[in-house]
């Protein structure tokens, strides 16, 4: 969507804090031994409790309130009877609509003990997203996205997984501009003045696309690969973007 109203800057605001918190409440109740599904559930009340529905549940029918990956599942994980693990990689993606607007947002972080090249992908994956931000303004190429985050990947020795495209956000779950944050010289497209995306790499250290699993929903990278996501809802607004979630 394009914000062209304080009522929109206000509404995008309040369901970003809305999904920032659900998703704070969430990483502070993952602990080994408790299912994902039981984890989902700490997800279902913070967003009740705050007037918010699941935006993957409304919008795509997702069996599950929040999108919950362990290890190599990159993406769209099913809530359910995966017991989580003392060293996992875990990444919740919390995205919910409230009062008409929606924002998106995810977090890959691990469960004690922290493993080094862990934590380190994390921490890379989230610069990236920072530094990209930092870069955006109205009119600007839609592809200072791409070139930054695919700047910070290659420091680091990361791969960005091709087929996970971030995207514009706001009044639906995905909306226009859709793209894959890494560097693409052939991309014309340029970031026009409120409007609300998404950024959300995916680095990797396997092959630099996911497969889909069996159960339909869930995206995999290669087997014993550390893969982790950073994702933010950010708007366009003159020559800045502010942070919604
Ligand atoms: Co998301
Ligand atoms: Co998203």
């Amino acid at each position: 969507m394009t914000v062209d109203s304080d009522n929109d800057l206000r509404g995008l605001m309040a369901v970003g804090r809305i999904v920032r918190a659900v998703f704070e409440a969430m990483k502070a109740a993952a602990r080994p031994g408790m299912t994902t599904a039981e984890l989902d559930a700490v997800g279902t009340r913070a967003l009740a409790a705050r007037g918010a529905r699941s935006a993957p549940q409304l919008m795509y029918d997702f069996p599950g309130a929040t999108c919950i990956s362990v290890n190599e599942e990159a993406a769209h994980g099913i809530p359910g009877a995966r017991v989580l693990a003392a060293g996992d990689m875990i990444n919740i993606d919390v995205s919910a609509e409230c009062d008409g607007y929606v924002a998106d947002m995810g977090e890959s972080f691990v469960l004690p003990p922290v493993a080094p090249e862990r934590a380190h992908i994390c921490r890379a994956v989230k610069a990236a997203v920072r530094q990209a931000t930092r870069r955006i303004r109205a009119g600007c190429p839609l592809n200072v996205i791409g070139e930054t985050v695919s700047r910070v990947a290659v420091r680091h020795g990361y791969g960005i997984i091709e087929n996970l495209a971030s995207h514009g956000v706001g009044r639906s779950l995905h909306e226009d501009p859709s793209y894959v944050p890494l560097d693409n010289p052939k991309e014309r497209r340029r970031l026009r003045d409120g409007t609300v995306l998404t950024i959300e790499p995916f680095f990797t250290t396997g092959r630099t696309w996911v497969e889909e699993g069996d159960d339909g929903w869930t995206l995999l990278v290669a087997p014993g690969a550390l893969v982790a996501q950073f994702e933010q809802t950010v708007i366009v607004r003159g020559d800045r973007a502010i942070v919604v979630t």
